[in-house]
């Protein structure tokens, strides 16, 4: 063998053989499976207070996209007084991309298209506000929106102070040009903390931590100390200083003197005596120097204090968790700050996450926001409405009062879809308890005399009051699926008042004969209706009543629904 293998060759090997029993394999296994699940830990639900049942109102999007105005925001809240819709429950008027001047104003403010809507914002919101109705808005969590205009990314904090005094009661929050937070921490030789405009301070190496995880001491000669603390990234470990002491209560520079490396960026957050939490981004590096400092001004205790780094990032998940939390808990504290401040009532600002799906947000949505966007946009043609509801059909479990599935906003009445798959639109949506937000012209619906054009077909279905109270019911639960054939769906969902609303939902394009049980359906867990000798039924578009006392079968149209109301039948005595 010997002959084959020169000397320098099997150095070689087994210095890799060696390198690789120093790796820690479980850790490494450990992070690969945490790039892709969420690990970030969220708390409490939402609990604004509002979006208790499903929003309701319009858009600008689908019909108007980038060409909006103040009239046309101004008109269309108008039509939706003036043609009933408000009463129905269509409350909320949401601008959506485009309504941004490109410069912030001279605070770093953002600010109305000076072109397009010259009075400002605030001021739509008071004429919107005097017919009874609410504003919504837009940005992004990027660095600009999906129109490239300025967003919201890095300045939470001053665009939910500048919503929350202009009034606005809708905030949809979209997902171009993020920039995920980076799941690596920095590598820790040791913390300084000082007095502002102490040039010394007091030192904290290494060995002073307690390191939990993966975190642990490396040997590195080129840095003064020799060693620095690695294992911090992907959540997988902390290092904590538990005796960090100074004279007076008040605030400190702290700084991570950092083994510099990586051309990435990287994320620490900071827990100054397990409630003071401070969060800071590390550039990527590309010096000549090993060690590198980064400074954060902290606030400290006089006596001993203990201060805590870790990255709890592990994946995409989490960054889009967090990200959309912090943009939620602003909101949440302008507007209750704004209360304070102006002794007026607080007014929740509803917040809608669009990240289309894609960091699984039923899992975290709720904690962070009311609704979150579950697919990718809609468009009004028949295969896309089909297949957002195949997708969020699914997700039932997630929806509750107060946070929803979004499957994106209403196209009745837009495109190529026809009265029969508009009606199916409209009917899947109020039984996926989605938010019912409009995307059509609403003007249209006045005619030029000034009275409504009640015949508009568009207009018979957004108003029908029997499918949009099914949608609102304060129960707040999704339907489920209870039978499919891949062709024919029946979905089921419960009605607060113990009854439950029954769909058949043919996808075929002929006519198809539906059928089921009544019975099948109470025995359900999840339905509260009870086992009953009849059952009164009631048709939600035609309006037709029966009496049933188990198989409820009916032909539905090629792309139709039928609905019903079922309950248990009272007997007269
Ligand atoms: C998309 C979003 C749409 C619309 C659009 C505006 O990302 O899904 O609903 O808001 O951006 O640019």
């Amino acid at each position: 063998m010997a002959k084959f293998f020169s000397s320098e060759l099997i150095a070689a090997a087994s210095k890799f053989v060696k390198a690789i029993e120093d790796i820690n394999l479980t850790s490494i296994a450990q992070r690969a499976v945490n790039s892709i699940k969420l690990t970030y830990n969220a708390d409490e639900p939402y609990s604004n207070g509002a979006a208790i049942v499903p929003p309701m109102g319009w858009s600008s999007w689908n019909l108007f996209r980038n060409k909006i105005n103040e009239n046309l925001i101004y008109e269309t809240a108008k039509a939706l007084k003036d043609s009933g819709l408000a009463d129905c429950g269509y409350k909320y008027v949401n601008i959506d991309d485009c309504w941004q001047s490109s410069m912030r104003d001279e605070n770093g403010r953002l600010q109305g298209d000076l072109g397009s809507f010259p009075s400002g914002i605030k001021n739509l919101v008071g004429k919107v506000n005097e017919l009874g109705l609410k504003l919504g808005i837009y940005s992004s969590n990027g660095t600009l929106t999906c129109e490239d205009l300025p967003a919201s990314l890095g300045y939470e904090s001053v665009d939910a102070d500048t919503f929350a005094e202009w009034g606005i009661e809708y905030f949809k929050y979209d997902f171009c040009h993020n920039v995920p937070i980076p799941s690596m921490a920095p590598k820790i030789e040791k913390i300084i903390v000082a007095a502002l405009g102490d040039a010394n301070g007091t030192e904290y190496g290494a060995e002073c931590a307690i390191l939990t995880g993966d975190a642990r001491i490396v040997e590195d000669e080129k840095l003064d100390s020799g060693k620095y603390i690695t294992g911090l990234s992907s959540n997988s470990g902390s290092c904590e200083f538990p005796e960090v002491t100074v004279d007076n209560d008040g605030e400190y520079i702290l700084t991570l003197c950092i083994r510099k490396k990586s051309n990435s960026n990287k994320y620490a957050e900071i827990l100054v005596n397990g409630t003071d939490l401070y969060k800071t981004v590390l550039p990527a590096t590309k010096s000549f120097t090993a060690g590198g400092r980064h400074q954060v001004k902290v606030k400290l205790n006089a006596g001993v204090n203990s201060i805590k780094i870790y990255n709890p990032i592990a994946s995409r998940q989490d960054s889009a968790a967090v990200q959309y939390s912090n943009m939620g808990k602003e909101l949440k504290r302008a507007t209750r700050e704004y209360a304070e401040k102006n002794g007026c009532e607080e007014k929740p600002i509803i917040f809608s996450i669009c990240e289309w799906g894609r960091n699984f947000p039923w899992n975290w949505g709720a904690h962070a926001g009311n609704l979150w966007r579950t697919t990718p946009d809609i468009r009004p043609v028949w295969g896309s409405v089909l297949g957002i509801y195949e997708f969020n059909v699914l997700l039932y479990k997630y929806a509750g009062p107060g946070g929803w599935n979004d499957p994106d906003m209403l196209e009745v009445g837009n495109g190529e879809l026809t009265y029969e798959e508009n009606k199916t639109h409209f009917t899947l949506w109020c039984m996926m308890a989605a938010p019912l937000i409009l995307g059509n012209d609403i003007r249209a619906f006045i005619k030029d005399d000034g009275t409504v054009d009640t015949e508009n077909e568009t207009y018979r279905i957004l108003t029908n009051k029997e499918l949009i109270a099914v949608d609102q019911d304060s129960l707040g639960v999704q339907c489920r699926r209870i039978k499919t054939n891949g062709a024919e769906d029946v979905l089921v969902k419960p009605l607060d008042d113990g009854s439950f609303a029954l769909c058949f939902f043919n996808k075929a394009s002929s006519t198809a004969m539906m059928s089921h049980s009544i019975k099948d359906i109470v025995c359900q867990t999840f339905v509260t209706t009870p086992l009953a000798d009849e059952y009164e039924v009631r048709d939600l578009w035609s309006g037709q009543e029966i009496v049933c006392n188990d198989v409820i079968e009916s032909s539905v149209a090629g792309h139709g629904v039928r609905i019903f109301k079922v309950r248990v039948k009272e007997n007269v005595s």
